[in-house]
């Protein structure tokens, strides 16, 4: 029973802004950069689904990675691409679109999915820009 981890890559983007509107301009300059420039700004996203498994004896698959990208791109790619994320995005009303809480958002909208799906959602990784990006294990 050899444990394998695959992943799944799909893109999208999405305009967004880190901006508190309890806290005074300078404020968001100082806490949050070029990223609270009011009028928003947009990055081109790669979001990188890790499921953990055994491989199925009869097909070799942790998962079929055709049912990992459909439930991908229903949960997120649709939902997200070219939307802008403070705005437009029902899971994301009232959170602070960092890369950060996007993660753990779509942690929660794939989990029982990929279940269903036969396999173990392991991590996310999500790239905001080629420097920046967060990986969440689904922990507290
Ligand atoms: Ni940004």
């Amino acid at each position: 029973m050899k444990t394998v981890y695959i992943t799944r890559r799909e893109t999208f983007n999405a305009a967004h802004k880190l901006y508190r509107e309890d806290w005074s301009d300078e404020k968001n300059l100082e806490v949050f950069g070029k990223c609270s420039n009011k009028n928003w700004h947009g990055h081109n996203f790669a979001i990188y689904v890790t499921v953990k498994g055994v491989p199925n004896p009869e097909t070799g698959f942790v998962i079929n990675l055709k049912d990992l990208s459909d439930i991908i791109n229903d949960e997120v790619i649709e939902p997200l691409d070219h939307k802008n994320l403070n705005l437009d995005v029902l899971f994301l009303k009232g959170i602070m679109a960092s890369t950060e809480n996007i993660a753990v958002q779509v942690w929660d909208r794939i989990k029982t999915p990929i279940e269903k799906a036969g396999g173990v959602l392991s991590k996310i990784k999500l790239v905001e820009t080629e420097n920046n990006f967060v990986e969440y294990y689904g922990g507290e």
